[in-house]
């Protein structure tokens, strides 16, 4: 998996824990930062470039060698021969995402990954949902189904993943007529990543320093909230299309803020639209359990348990699942329905006309 953030590639090792079983456990987990030159590249194929169509695929054989390497480690890692795994599930990097014009467009080749691995791969996961009138996103939520059972036996929980974007999954109490729903909420670490770094070299804004540094300013938080995707009721998902560097500088020009005040009040934006999303559209849950690399800003976690009083709030660390691996871990249990000819997508979540078993597969 490598995410909106383009942090890095997450291989995540996933076993079946017997083959009648639907869940599956992890064995081992891999990470590879993201090749700053790579990096570069995946952020200026977003937008029109020239000869895009030759750079996006120079660019995918590359991405193809970060995953390669990150598998190669996983393996040796884990002590695991290649010939004992099923397959990969090789989500690619999303360049753009535009359901409302029929596609999302994740960079793969998974031929070339086949070759460097000798591994079955399963790609291009969000395509057949799109087909079928969805969103194509968010995948995920069929997965934390399978894997929160706990929580949510204690009355409805709540799965956040803040990731680049910022996605959630409820998961209604039992007994409940409710269904599992999910989408994207809004922006996860996106503007808080961009701003930081344009401001200080920084990749990212670690353990949410610079924005402590910082106050928040309603009146900019304010003007931010008044984006259109806000109003957008469900099935909906977002990308760096909506929200991304110009964007955010465009909107806090105006307001003259120390670039401290500006981070600050990202991280509250992303705090008060995820927190929104949870008072308008999911039911009554007694917990929230955020993961992906927004659980490892303490300021992000803050401002989350202050706007929702009424939530247990927490990483999904508490029902031990490392927030570093549920999405990787999540492509793999996906490959895995895919394998096994199930359903991936969930239509509540997608609004997709039905269930679709997602993603090509590349034989080994
Ligand atoms: N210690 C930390 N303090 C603050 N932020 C952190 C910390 N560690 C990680 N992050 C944030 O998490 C981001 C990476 O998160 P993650 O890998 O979940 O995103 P992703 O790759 O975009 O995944 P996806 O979009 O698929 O959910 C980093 O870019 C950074 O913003
Ligand atoms: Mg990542």
């Amino acid at each position: 998996m490598s995410g909106t953030s383009l942090d890095g590639v997450d291989a995540v090792l996933m076993c079946q824990a017997d083959t009648s079983s639907p869940r599956m456990r992890v064995v081992g987990h891999h990470f590879i930062a993201m090749p700053y030159g790579l990096r570069q590249e995946f952020l200026a194929l977003q937008s029109p470039q020239d000869n895009e169509l030759h750079r996006s695929q120079i660019a995918s054989q590359a991405l193809v060698e970060v995953y390669t390497a990150a598998i190669v480690g996983l393996l040796q890692k884990t002590g695991i021969d290649p010939a004992q795994i099923a397959a990969i599930g090789a989500h690619g990097q999303t360049i753009r995402h535009q359901p409302s014009s029929g596609y999302s467009l994740q960079l793969n080749a998974p031929h070339a990954l086949v070759e460097a691995t000798g591994i079955t791969v399963i790609s291009d996961f969000r395509q057949r949902d799109i087909a079928a009138g969805g969103q194509g996103a968010p995948l995920v939520p069929v997965f934390h189904a399978s894997v929160f059972n706990a929580p949510r036996q204690k009355g409805g929980c709540i799965i956040a993943n803040i990731g680049g974007m910022a996605n959630l999954t409820y998961l209604p109490p039992p007994g409940s007529e409710a269904r599992v729903i999910g989408f994207d909420c809004g922006p996860g670490n996106v503007l808080m990543d961009a701003w930081v770094e344009a401001h200080t070299g920084e990749r990212f804004d670690r353990n949410g320093q610079f924005a402590a540094n910082g106050k928040k300013n309603e009146a900019l938080l304010n003007q931010l909230l008044t984006h259109e995707f806000f109003a957008q009721k469900p099935p909906k998902s977002c990308g760096r299309e909506q929200f991304n560097l110009e964007w955010i500088q465009a909107q806090a020009a105006p307001f003259k803020l120390s670039p401290e005040d500006v981070q600050a009040t990202l991280l509250a934006f992303t705090a008060r639209t995820l927190a929104d999303a949870v008072r308008n559209y999911c039911g009554p849950a007694v917990e929230l359990l955020v993961c992906g690399g927004g659980a490892h800003n303490p300021q992000l976690m803050q401002a989350l348990t202050e706007e929702l009083p009424n939530l247990q709030v927490d990483t999904t660390a508490r029902y031990d699942m490392d927030p570093n691996i549920i999405e990787a871990a999540a492509f793999a249990w996906l490959a895995q329905r895919t394998l096994d000819g199930l359903p991936g997508n969930l239509s509540a979540v997608t609004g997709s006309a039905g269930p679709r078993i997602l993603g090509n597969i590349t034989p080994a």
